[in-house]
């Protein structure tokens, strides 16, 4: 029996699934430090959107964690999304999770916008938590089913 050919490993598919885990994972580090950092009592100091009010200038200190927060997302939803362009349609496990990554990480965004606009709603910033984990596990199953582990675990 003809045996099936193994799609190929691409190379930029594997930098970008895992350039993007690296940087959801940065967001939600500085995220976290944000909630819980010394720079103010509560996670918001910056109450505009979609900048705040520096615009694209050098933001003031108060702000200064909230601007990185929000200029790394913005950089880690645009590698989510080429990831899920780059990673190719035959390895469908990867496809499938790459472009289920894309529309998570979307849906995360606007769930920022709704933890700014609602001033920390409980149960917004417990939304924003968990997809931020989910994002980041669709990421890493993306990975995965690209196939890095064809090449280094054999
Ligand atoms: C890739 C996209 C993003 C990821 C993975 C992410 C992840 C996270 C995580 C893990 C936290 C910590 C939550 C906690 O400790 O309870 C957080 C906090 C926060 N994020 Fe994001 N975030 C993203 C995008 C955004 C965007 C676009 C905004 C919009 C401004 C935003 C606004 C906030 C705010 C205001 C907090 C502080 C919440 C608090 O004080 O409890 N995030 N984010």
């Amino acid at each position: 029996m003809a045996q099936r050919a193994e799609p190929e490993l691409k190379k930029s598919a594997i930098v970008l699934a895992f350039a993007s885990i690296g940087l959801v994972y940065t967001v939600m580090l500085i995220g976290v430090f944000l909630s819980n950092g010394p720079i103010h009592e509560k996670g918001i100091a910056c109450t505009d959107w979609p900048l705040c009010p520096n615009g694209f200038g050098v933001p003031e200190e108060r702000y200064l964690f909230e601007y990185v927060h929000r200029l790394v997302a913005v950089i880690a939803a645009s590698v989510v999304y080429a990831t899920a362009i780059v990673v190719p349609s035959d390895i469908k496990k990867a496809k499938r999770a790459a472009v289920i990554a894309a529309v998570i990480v979307t849906a995360q965004v606007i769930i920022g916008y709704l933890t700014v606009i609602t001033g920390l709603n409980p149960l917004v910033v417990a939304s924003h938590l968990s997809t931020g984990i989910t994002v980041f596990a669709f990421g890493l199953l993306t990975f995965w089913w690209a196939g890095i582990w064809r090449k280094y675990w054999h």
